[in-house]
């Protein structure tokens, strides 16, 4: 018989190659680890939007001179949500405003290998929630 770890292991192992059938080896990446996760206490900007689906992101930027030094998400959506500002965080972080403002959600969708068509919105979301708090920058 096999114990909870083994069941737990087999469960997880399913689910990954469920999920390497739909998602790039970097979407899967970026959902398993995502970087850049957490809220930035005292963050210069920040901003919360909500996809067509009901999913919100939210994105803190922290700059050093000309450059984002410090960027943080949060979410409450599924692993393409997760993938995409993780992704987009990575992207974004050492850019002045103005160069991460023209990361384009079909850059960030490159970035990550592709995405299914009915995710391509989680790419949006992330890309004008960035814009978003780049707006708020003092
Ligand atoms: Fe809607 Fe990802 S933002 S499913």
């Amino acid at each position: 018989m096999k114990s909870d770890d083994e069941i737990f292991d087999d469960i997880e192992g399913m689910v990954l190659r469920d999920a390497a059938k739909l998602y790039s080896p970097t979407v899967i990446e970026h959902f398993n680890s995502p970087q850049n996760f957490g809220a930035i206490e005292d963050a210069h900007a920040n901003t919360f939007m909500s996809g067509i689906c009901g999913d919100t992101i939210g994105i803190f930027v922290t700059m050093a001179g000309e450059k984002i030094s410090e960027i943080g998400f949060v979410t409450n959506g599924c692993g393409p949500t997760i993938a995409c500002a993780s992704a987009l965080t990575c992207m974004a972080k050492g850019k002045n405003p103005d160069e991460a403002r023209k990361i384009s959600s079909q850059q960030l969708i490159e970035f990550l290998g592709g995405l299914p068509i009915e995710h391509t919105h989680c790419a949006d979301l992330a890309v004008n929630t960035l814009r978003g708090t780049l707006a708020k920058l003092p």
